[in-house]
């Protein structure tokens, strides 16, 4: 028989990779409370609660805004499944991995897929997406990344909604790395759809996919000629756990314990400061890897405020520099996904963890990671960089 001894203490480490990230410890604290049963009116308060904070997270009215049980890729699946009938069409546009993933999700639900690809590193372009919308006719549903991870690369949203209500579609929306730390208005800027995620900016535990459904994509459930497929995301019986406490599946309990405490810290901080603590953060973060000599993969115009991804110098192994970061300093950072693995590394600065101490601390450890290699830098131009952003940004 074999023997197995993970040590049962775990290491701490700071979480800087795409996610998940480090959590408040009153996130924690939170899942150690003991639990409810999934219909004690204790906890159908509890879900009140969560849902009206959700909804001003994602800034909308919607009345079907609830956590999905699972994590991400279950929003993308909800809402891929619940709008999407076999044989209507959809375009999703493509700028990294994501996108790719959600156009895979898309196409596993019948639909007739048509991708709009773009270079690595650039934000979805409206323009492309309404030829492939004109071009492909009777258009349900058009899908984009609002936080494409695997490059870094954000897309504003409000021309790609024109774009899509144009053509009578719904917007489908991955919001998986931008709620809660990424200015994303779903009222506002008319986005039907919206999927998100626990781990990332919204400060919670993985295991949670937070989503929105606009009252047009719910008259387009509700007129659907096929039942979903899915019976566990089936979002018309989800929502009536959620209004009328109709037993469909058990909620993991604790993990909402912890979504409403991680929302709560949301709307003490203020969601416009909570933006703004992003924006500034990686503004320095970004100075720093410049003094460094460091490239960053997405445009210019388009760099995310909740993850950046860095282009690993000529003879510098991305891998080893990730495990002497994690070896030596107890950092955690993403590897490249899709056509930049082994060439990038993706640096998260999400929800609890977007502060200065990470950013100067993370680019005095890259600085050390780089040396061992033989990467010259000035010593500390990172971290005197980054702190000259904060200068004069405070
Ligand atoms: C943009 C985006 N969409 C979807 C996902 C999938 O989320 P999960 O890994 O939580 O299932 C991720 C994960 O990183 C992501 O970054």
């Amino acid at each position: 028989m074999t023997q197995h001894s993970a040590s049962p203490v775990h290491p701490f480490r700071l979480l800087l990779g795409a996610g998940p990230s480090n959590v408040h410890p009153r996130v924690l604290q939170a899942m150690t409370a003991p639990l409810l049963g999934h219909l004690d009116p204790h906890f159908l308060s509890v879900m009140d609660e969560t849902r009206g904070l959700l909804r001003h997270v994602f800034q909308t009215e919607n009345a079907v805004t609830l956590p999905i049980s699972g994590t991400g890729t279950a929003g993308m699946e909800a809402s891929m499944v619940n709008i999407l009938e076999p044989g209507d069409a959809c375009v999703v546009a493509v700028n990294g991995y994501f996108g790719q993933r959600l156009s895979e999700i898309a196409e596993r639900s019948g639909a007739n897929v048509v991708q709009v690809p773009h270079e690595t590193g650039k934000p979805a372009d409206p323009d492309r997406v309404r030829d492939a919308v004109v071009k492909a006719g009777n258009v349900k549903a058009v899908g984009v990344v609002h936080a494409e991870t695997s490059t870094g690369a954000g897309t504003p949203l409000k021309d790609i909604a024109d774009v899509a209500h144009e053509a009578g579609a719904l917007l489908v929306v991955d919001a998986v790395t931008s709620l809660g730390g990424v200015e994303l208005r779903v009222d506002e800027w008319g986005v039907d759809v919206c999927y998100s995620c626990t781990q990332k900016c919204v400060g919670a535990p993985p295991g949670l996919a937070p989503l929105t459904l606009s009252p047009r994509a719910m008259d387009a459930l509700q007129s659907r000629k096929s039942k979903v497929q899915s019976f566990y995301l089936d979002l018309t019986e989800l929502s009536s756990y959620w209004d009328r406490r109709a037993y469909h599946h058990t909620a993991p309990i604790s993990m909402i314990f912890a979504l409403r405490e991680a929302l709560r810290l949301i709307a003490e901080e203020g969601l416009e400061a909570r933006w703004e603590r992003h924006e500034r953060n990686a503004s320095a973060f970004r100075a720093g890897l410049t003094a460094m000599g460091l490239d960053v993969v997405a445009d210019a115009e388009a760099r995310l405020p909740s993850l950046t991804a860095i282009l690993s110098p000529d003879g510098v192994d991305e891998a080893q520099a990730r495990r002497h970061l994690l070896d030596r300093h107890g950092i955690e950072v993403s590897g490249g996904l899709g056509p930049l693995a082994g060439k990038a590394w993706r640096v998260g600065l999400m929800g609890h963890n977007s502060t200065r101490a990470n950013v100067l601390t993370s680019l005095g450890a890259l600085e050390d990671a780089l040396g061992e290699q033989g990467y010259e830098t000035q010593a500390g131009a990172g971290v005197a960089a980054a702190q000259r952003a904060y200068l004069g940004a405070d």
